[in-house]
């Protein structure tokens, strides 16, 4: 039983197996939070501490007890209203007006199993793999009853958060903020580390100690964003890669969200995670139910490597889905940076024979095969297939792509729309513009209001018709702006447009999923501007950055890699002088590089030499050979790349039979110091063999000194080494 209900000591009790969760209700009916750390027996009520404190009130159930409050106690569900004046996990506006909020206990149920989310996207178990713990509270002059959502994954280590929100009252009320997860210390010092970005260069990680004032990260773009990663770790000032305790909370939500952490006045430390609560007011008439989509949460006492393990394994076989969820998935070639707006069926068709001689098995066409698309100025929503500029239908060009030994995969940004469109002329009103206004533009185009059912019909006709056309085995899933204008003609309030708009992308996104099993579909947001949890759902792999450069990309997914397994992570070799920033790297650097992830090539195989092209075939045969280990091996960061001349990562499979380990020089200097790598997590007390080489170490040294980097001229020299273990003896 990984839930334990005490009865006599109302406690709740939720172990996985290296963590415990521990949360008590009080005499007064109040939810508290006990413990969250390494798994423990026992009660842990022992760690609250009462004190008669100036200015932090009391409830009046306590009567003239001045050493109960809210304002110290750490709680599961804190609101205003009770005296607790940190910031609050949930907020409502009754209707009087007034803020008041009150939640109090009103039973419980543990259910085996792992409950789901109408119309969001959560983490599965099968039957026996998991338990729910459903707790009832209740404010009980409004009515408005909250189911807290917990769901254990012993073996995952993983604990996941959501809640219902019933308005069982008569009167209709106004949700006004709803985090998925708070998590209070009692003491304790923190570091909070979350990722940061902008487009082209997402998730740079960022490590800060938890001080008075509140940490606030988040988006209010309508998407998870580049600018901030809907992941939050909280660790303890002296936790490494490799010790410590630390804490990771992942939203498994694709639109604005806010996460905050805050020391208190009596330095203990809060941490929220859920929606944003800005453009934020639910409506919520009687009888209405709002789901507040989950926070996955995982606890590590042995360090942030495992901490990161532990949410790729979760997310690799637990919330993604689908036929290519356990596949090596295809090796690609997209389109984009070979030919961009300027191809036609013919040219396509090239591209593939050249790429099928390679050894690429998938074929990409990305933007402007539909409507009037010859540039980013028009055509969006227009998904038919524009046949002029192909010069042939669809399913004949598939037909040539699939003779030439290639699947096809095809780009679809479903969300947006241009002004210059037949659609837009015929719909104006489907855009999100607020009437009388002039709307936002970004990259001269619109965004399409999925909070409405008849646009989210729409689009799955539409993209119906364009899949029915052919043996289509991969959509790439692109949206190319943030949210503005949040107004929807159809809304009874203003407020809900953001969330809903988020509900009617998920449910367009399952519709097709449906439809279409045998569909891999990738996630995009200009590169990785919705990399989130609730993305990987729908999408198992999601375009990392619109960032091709090996450099750049070197930073950009040791920063994903904290929250977000390798499977996950789209990246390509593409060509160079690079389109991004102009850099020039070796093509073996590109390949290591796009092989931490899901590999595959973004250029135009005609303007490769003999040379290249015989690389490249190379390159495909190593990626073949090391995929499964890649995709399923526990990955550990060597190196940090943002202070560090090298950057080095590895692939270690579970069992520690083998490895892979490669690294990026980021230094190149006169008389060159050597760079010895120190590798983790393998097998104590034993030897490895490197295949190349032939050459045998031990384990334990590989662990305690390392591996010496061969000195190499030139810049950005890339390594790559297999190990397996060999059988006999030290
Ligand atoms: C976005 C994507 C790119 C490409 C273009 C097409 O920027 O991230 O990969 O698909 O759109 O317009």
């Amino acid at each position: 039983m990984s839930i334990v209900y005490d009865e006599a000591q109302r406690l709740f009790t939720l172990h996985t197996e290296q963590s415990t969760y521990q949360m008590k209700v009080d005499a007064f009916g109040f939810l508290l939070h006990l413990y969250y750390g390494r798994r423990t027996a026992g009660n842990m009520d022992y760690l609250l501490t009462y004190a008669d404190r100036g200015f932090s009130g009391n409830p009046y159930d306590a009567g003239i007890d001045r050493t109960y409050s809210m304002d110290a106690l750490p709680q599961e569900l804190p609101c205003h209203g009770t005296g607790d004046y940190r910031s609050p996990a949930i907020a409502v506006k009754n209707a009087d007006g007034s803020y008041g909020c009150d939640f109090r206990y009103h039973g419980y149920k543990i259910s085996k199993g792992k409950y789901g989310i109408e119309g969001l996207p959560a983490v599965y178990a099968e039957e026996d793999e998991a338990e729910t713990l459903e707790i009832y509270m209740e404010d009980s002059v409004s009515h408005i009853q909250v189911t807290l959502l917990y769901g254990v994954l012993p073996a995952y280590d993983v604990i996941t958060r959501s809640a219902r929100i019933k308005n069982a009252g008569t009167e209709k009320v106004y949700l006004k903020k709803a985090q998925a997860v708070c998590l209070d210390w009692v003491c304790g010092e923190y570091d909070l580390i979350s990722f940061y970005g902008r487009h082209a260069m997402e998730r740079s990680m960022q490590r800060t100690p938890v001080s008075h004032g509140a940490h606030v990260i988040g988006s209010r773009r309508g998407t998870s964003s580049h600018q901030y990663n809907p992941m939050m770790i909280l660790a303890e000032k002296e936790a490494t890669e490799d010790a410590g305790s630390c804490y990771a909370m992942s939203f498994v939500y694709s639109g604005s969200f806010k996460g905050e952490v805050e020391r208190d006045q009596y330095n203990q430390t809060r941490a929220l995670l859920g929606l944003s609560d800005e453009l934020f007011s639910y409506p919520l008439a009687a009888g209405g139910v709002f789901r507040v989509p989950e926070v996955v949460m995982t606890y590590s006492s042995a360090g942030i490597a495992k901490l990161s393990q532990n949410l790729h394994r979760c997310f690799r076989m637990r919330l993604c889905r689908g036929k290519y969820r356990d596949c090596v998935r295809p090796v690609l070639l997209n389109s984009w940076e070979a030919s961009y707006f300027d191809f036609n069926g013919e040219s396509i068709a090239k591209l593939a024979e050249q790429a099928a001689e390679l050894g690429i098995e998938m074929l990409v066409l990305d933007d402007g095969w539909f409507g009037k698309r010859d540039d980013d100025n028009s055509g969006l929503g227009d998904w038919y297939v524009n046949e002029d500029k192909l010069g042939e239908p669809l399913g004949a060009l598939i037909g040539k792509i699939n003779a030439a030994g290639l699947k096809f995969g095809i780009w679809f940004e479903p969300e947006a729309v241009s002004e210059d469109s037949e659609l837009f002329r015929a719909h104006p009103d489907w855009a999100l513009t607020i009437p009388g206004r002039r709307p936002v533009r970004s990259r001269n185009q619109l965004v399409l209001d999925l909070s409405r059912k008849e646009v989210v019909d729409y689009l799955f006709e539409a993209m119906c018709g364009v899949l029915e056309q052919g043996n289509i085995e991969y959509v790439k899933w692109d949206m190319n702006r943030s949210l503005a204008d949040c107004f929807s003609l159809s809304a009874d309030d203003q407020g809900r447009v953001l969330y809903d708009y988020v509900i009617g992308l998920y449910d367009l996104l399952e519709r097709l999923l449906r439809r279409y099993p045998n569909i891999l579909f990738e996630g995009c947001s200009g590169g990785g501007g919705r990399f989130d949890a609730g993305m990987l759902y729908y999408t198992p792999q999601i375009w990392c950055s619109d960032n091709s450069d090996a450099r750049d990309r070197l930073d950009i997914q040791y920063g994903t890699s904290f929250g977000y397994p390798v499977s996950a992570v789209g990246s390509h070799v593409s060509a160079v002088p690079n389109h991004q920033n102009g850099r020039v790297t070796p093509l073996r650097t590109r390949a290591v590089t796009a092989m931490a992830g899901t590999f595959g090539y973004e250029l135009d195989p005609q303007k490769l030499s003999a040379e290249e092209k015989q690389e490249i075939k190379n390159q495909i045969k190593e990626y073949k050979k090391y995929a499964p280990l890649i995709q399923n091996g526990l990955y550990y960061r060597l190196t940090n790349p943002f202070s560090q001349e090298v950057c080095a990562w590895e692939m270690v499979s579970e069992d520690l039979s083998e490895f892979l380990v490669s690294a990026v020089m980021l230094e190149v200097h006169g008389n060159m110091t050597v760079q010895y790598i120190r590798l983790k997590g393998l097998e104590r007390n034993c030897l490895y063999q490197e295949e190349e080489s032939g050459k045998v170490y031990a384990s334990d040294a590989l662990m305690e000194t390392g591996i010496p980097l061969p000195v190499e001229m030139g810049q950005y020299q890339a390594y790559q080494m297999y190990f397996h273990k060999i059988n006999s003896s030290l």
